[in-house]
């Protein structure tokens, strides 16, 4: 029934500015950090979870990050952890790594030129994508009910917690339980990344500072 009614849509750096804004206005926050922990909520086929890997490897963040990652349909947890997608909308893939990762919305002049090549295989032919090997098992994937299970990795805090494109399917009260468990699980001025379409409204809108579409943990 799980497969039946969750909705699975995802792409590699879905909605560029979001990544555009993980990249300068949070990242440069985490350079002094000896750790970072990073929970992808609903992560879905893992597109998400590889493109935060990449960008952290451009960042220079990657070897001091541990990355987790849950959803609740285990099918896409198994494509997740494989790395490999179909062809099909490779190009949209490409255009959206180049605005979210290559192209610095505050200064034109300045972007990255690596090419994307550089993590992923594709092939067009066989109609697939593959990330590359060293990008795999460095995030751990498991099974988890957001609604009903308390934090899939007992004890861990996160710097960083992406649930996108998941909270719009929840009713209000349950998006109002999970803005206070994901408050509960952030480090002190951690950020919770939502989608272009969430916001946090009701009680918990003053427990987090909103700066665009990050939302960062207040803790007075
Ligand atoms: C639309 S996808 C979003 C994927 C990714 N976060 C993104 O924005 O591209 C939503 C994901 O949330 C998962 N999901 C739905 N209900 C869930 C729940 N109660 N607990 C955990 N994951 C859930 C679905 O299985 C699906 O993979």
């Amino acid at each position: 029934m799980v497969k039946d009614v969750t909705v699975n849509t995802t792409e590699f750096f879905r909605d560029p500015s979001v990544w555009q804004a993980m990249k300068y206005r949070l990242l440069p926050k985490l350079h002094s950090q000896k750790n970072i922990n990073i929970w992808h909520a609903g992560c879905s086929i893992g597109m998400e979870v590889y493109s935060m890997e990449i960008m952290l490897c451009e960042a220079g963040l990657l070897d001091k990050s541990t990355m987790y990652a849950t959803d609740i349909n285990a099918d896409v947890l198994e494509t997740a952890k494989k790395g490999i997608y179909g062809h099909r909308n490779a190009q949209e893939y490409i255009n959206n790594y180049n605005k979210g990762l290559c192209v610095n919305p505050y200064n034109f002049e300045e972007r990255i030129n690596t090419p994307i090549q550089k993590y992923m295989d594709f092939n067009e032919r066989e109609d697939t994508i593959k990330v590359k090997q060293f990008l795999l098992g460095k995030t751990t994937f498991k099974k988890h009910n957001l609604v009903s299970d308390p934090n899939p990795f007992r004890g861990v805090k996160y710097d960083i917690i992406l649930c996108r494109n998941v909270l719009i399917y929840f009713n209000q009260t349950l998006q109002n339980k999970l803005f206070g468990e994901f408050w509960e699980m952030l480090v002190d001025g951690g950020t919770l990344v939502l989608g272009i379409h969430e916001s946090i409204l009701g009680p918990w809108a003053n427990k987090y500072e909103k700066k665009g579409l990050l939302y960062t943990k207040k803790t007075q």
